[in-house]
């Protein structure tokens, strides 16, 4: 019995992925870029264990058994990572021996944040290293087939999924763009907002989009092109001016062309567009951005910010959105927040106009998380493993 047990990031886009030219391999119509967080906060972990033993393939997803072989995607990582492994030649384990996989992420799912890039992300680096196949390009052609976002979780820092332009798809590859140390000063709050509504997944969402939207053919050919070239040089300046303007010009892009898919995919909600006026007017009172949002398929807020921002930010976030706990631990997640008074880049005119804004409904978040750009996935020490004789801890029977 040979098991792996792996840690994969959460990526959020910053240029988003939206729309296939290829439904079955993912392959997208535009290129997108995204930035990495802390495994520390976010991420999923998954242990892979094979043997010689196992009668079939077998999947537990945060405690509970899925059907493997009904999951096309799954199907087609392992047949990748199989086919990649007999090219490698250079095998621990045999590819007919099956496999058991139990994955877990640590933040409720009820975040809606998007847990199948890591989860995919996780699943694909743990096969790597249980079948010694190197972590390159090729690979991540691999968990882009598990969910297209999740290529670009195989890598820290900031990522550029390039669209590629073979049918095939050996060139619709994830590459870094730079490493999760060349701007560590690169924070996100995560505004997880209260919302029961069901909305369309973004699998069906971006299908509906490439049917029948006619502003999607715009941001393919004209504006997604021009934003990948200003967004790369941005990063590389540490331009945060630039880096904001195009991040929240494109969610606003994206989610007009989600609602120009007929009938409409909405996603964002009015909690949502308050905290876009909210940046907006805090933007103004400092004078500069100061702060940049991006929202993916659902309600909740990613706003990007300097490391030296974070206390007044979420000062001016609390003011704006109160809530009854809002000094509890399990409100206030992730990275501690210094105290704002030990932060002289706030002038006491900036503190009077943030304390005048006006006040939105209380507890309109479930709870915030602050975290900041990391690193790609890793391996743990085998006392990390989610299964014990192939089998998940609390598995009973
Ligand atoms: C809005 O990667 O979840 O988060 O490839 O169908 O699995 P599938 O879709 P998925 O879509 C992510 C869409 C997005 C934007 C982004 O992450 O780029």
């Amino acid at each position: 019995m040979i098991s792996v047990t792996c840690v994969a990031p959460v990526n959020i886009a910053l240029i988003k992925y939206w729309g296939k030219r290829h439904e079955d391999l993912i392959l997208p119509v535009n290129d997108s870029i995204s930035m990495t967080l802390s495994t520390d906060d976010l991420c999923a972990k998954t242990t892979v264990t094979a043997s010689e033993t196992f009668e079939q393939n077998r999947m537990w997803l945060n405690g509970d058994e899925v059907p493997f072989e009904e999951s096309s995607r799954l199907q087609r990582c392992l047949k990748e990572v199989h086919r990649l492994a007999l090219k490698n030649g250079n095998q621990k384990v045999p590819p007919s021996w099956k496999i058991h996989i139990a994955s877990v992420n640590n933040f409720p799912t009820a975040a809606g944040l998007a847990s199948s890039a890591a989860g995919y992300a996780c699943l694909v680096y743990s096969l790597s290293r249980l079948y010694n196949i190197p972590l390159n390009e090729e690979l991540t052609t691999v968990a882009r087939q598990g969910s297209g976002s999740a290529c670009r979780s195989l890598y820290g820092g900031f990522v550029q999924w390039h669209r590629g332009a073979l049918d095939n798809g050996i060139d619709s590859v994830a590459k870094p763009i730079a490493s999760s140390t060349h701007w560590p000063n690169m924070h996100v709050l995560i505004l997880v907002v209260n919302d029961e509504r069901k909305k369309t997944g973004s699998t069906k969402g971006m299908q509906q989009t490439v049917k029948t939207s006619q502003l999607i053919k715009h941001r393919v050919e004209k504006v997604v092109p021009e934003r990948i070239t200003q967004l790369r040089e941005a990063i590389a300046n540490h331009d945060f001016q630039t880096f904001a303007e195009i991040t929240m010009k494109d969610s606003n892009q994206f989610h007009a062309v989600a609602l120009d898919t007929y009938p409409p995919c909405v996603y964002m909600n009015d909690v949502s567009h308050r905290i876009v006026s909210f940046v907006h007017d805090y933007n103004e009172i400092m004078g500069s951005y100061h702060a940049a949002y991006t929202f993916d398929a659902g309600p909740n807020a990613c706003l990007y910010v300097l490391e030296e921002n974070v206390p007044s930010l979420l000062n001016a976030v609390q003011k704006v959105f109160p809530s009854d706990i809002m000094d509890s631990a399990a409100y206030l997640r992730g990275l501690a927040v210094p105290k704002l008074d030990s932060n002289p880049k706030i002038e006491a005119s900036q503190k009077i106009k943030i304390e005048s804004l006006d006040s939105h409904a209380k507890n309109a978040f479930r709870y915030i998380i602050h975290t900041k750009v990391g690193e790609g996935p890793r391996e743990l020490s085998a006392d990390n493993s989610l299964l014990f004789n192939g089998l998940p801890l609390d598995h009973k029977g």
